[in-house]
């Protein structure tokens, strides 16, 4: 069926999304295949992905394929860049998007309004963020399964992906960070100054700030060590993400390497605690994703605009 279905790929670009199944990831599939470019939709789960697939489909866009990938999976990662290898052969768009929130919801949940059709209507940004500290934790499974998914697993992705970025004449890799990935948000000025040097990080060096990170969490010790509190791993791996994307464009100028924060969006991440639609948070993402070839590379975008990593 898929290779049926990418015949006709020869003369279009080409996207793959992490996480397209739902909530921005599937809004973003829809809007890169509505504006000409074929898409190759992953998700971890299988039923979930061919669902999303057949939805849009259903929509009328016809060049939407489907390809499991599980982020955190060398194995999937793999058979993913083994497939696109051999029957598409090359990657103009790569948008990592796949992740998981940082924390773990109280079973015991209670909304704010529990008569509203919405239950956070009237709230605003902030009122939403304090709902949520009150009402999830951090354990010490949530923040390794953050770092390894919204982190390491983007990162294994990238590299094995790259080489058919670069045989794209104008490939782009667009990492959905999150505006929690500032560095306004460390209070060690050691581990900020650092992540923003970006003329002396690499990667590796990046890998063993986030394992310390993940000591210090094990330890108790993340406020002490000047690490972000209230979502500490989230913040960490959108902060690490935000630095490899800068180390990324610089080793590779002939790419786009940029990151992205959406907004702040209804979606299952935040039980629906968001302002904008899906559809409003993709469109942040697709407009870096279709920016002009030889735009900006290594830089960060906030609700469609160009804005500081710190
Ligand atoms: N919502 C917001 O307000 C907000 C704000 C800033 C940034 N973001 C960022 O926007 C992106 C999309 O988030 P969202 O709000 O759309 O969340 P979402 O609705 O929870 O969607 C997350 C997607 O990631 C997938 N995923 C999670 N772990 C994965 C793994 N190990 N391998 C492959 N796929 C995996 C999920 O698959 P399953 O369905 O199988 O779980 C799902 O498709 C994320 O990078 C998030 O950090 C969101």
């Amino acid at each position: 069926m898929e290779r049926g279905a990418i015949s006709d790929w020869r003369s279009k670009r080409v996207a793959v999304v992490t996480g397209g199944n739902k909530g921005i990831g599937l809004e973003v599939c829809r809007q890169l295949a509505g504006n000409g470019v074929a898409v190759v939709l992953t998700a971890r789960d299988e039923a979930r992905g061919a669902a999303a697939v057949e939805k849009l489909r259903g929509d009328g866009l016809s060049s939407v394929i489907f390809h499991q990938l599980e982020v955190t999976d060398a194995r999937s990662v793999a058979r993913l860049a083994d497939f696109l290898k051999a029957h598409v052969r090359k990657l103009d768009i790569l948008v990592n998007n796949a992740a998981v929130g940082g924390a773990e919801y109280v079973p015991d949940l209670v909304y704010p309004s529990a008569t509203n059709d919405d239950p956070f209507a009237g709230m605003d940004e902030g009122q939403m963020s304090e709902w949520m500290q009150q009402n999830t934790r951090e354990t010490y499974n949530s923040a390794k399964e953050t770092l390894e998914t919204n982190y390491y697993g983007t990162k294994h992705v990238t590299e094995a992906l790259l080489p058919l970025v670069h045989s794209s004449t104008d490939g782009r890799i667009i990492n959905v960070s999150s505006v929690i990935g500032q560095l306004r948000y460390f209070v060690s000025e050691e581990l900020k100054q650092e992540l923003n040097d970006v003329g002396n990080l690499s990667d590796q060096r990046l890998d063993e700030m986030v394992a310390a990170f993940m000591e210090d969490f094990t330890a108790g010790a993340v406020e002490a060590r000047g690490w972000p509190v209230g979502f500490s791993a989230y913040k960490v791996a959108k902060a690490a993400l935000n630095a490899y994307t800068r180390v990324m464009a610089r080793r590779h100028p002939e790419l786009r390497v940029n990151c992205v924060h959406p907004g702040f969006v209804k979606t299952d991440m935040n039980r629906l605690a968001g302002l904008l639609t899906p559809e409003q948070g993709a469109r942040n993402v697709v407009a870096v994703a279709l920016l002009p070839t030889g735009g900006p590379t290594g830089k960060y975008f906030a609700l469609g605009q160009e804005a500081p990593f710190v």
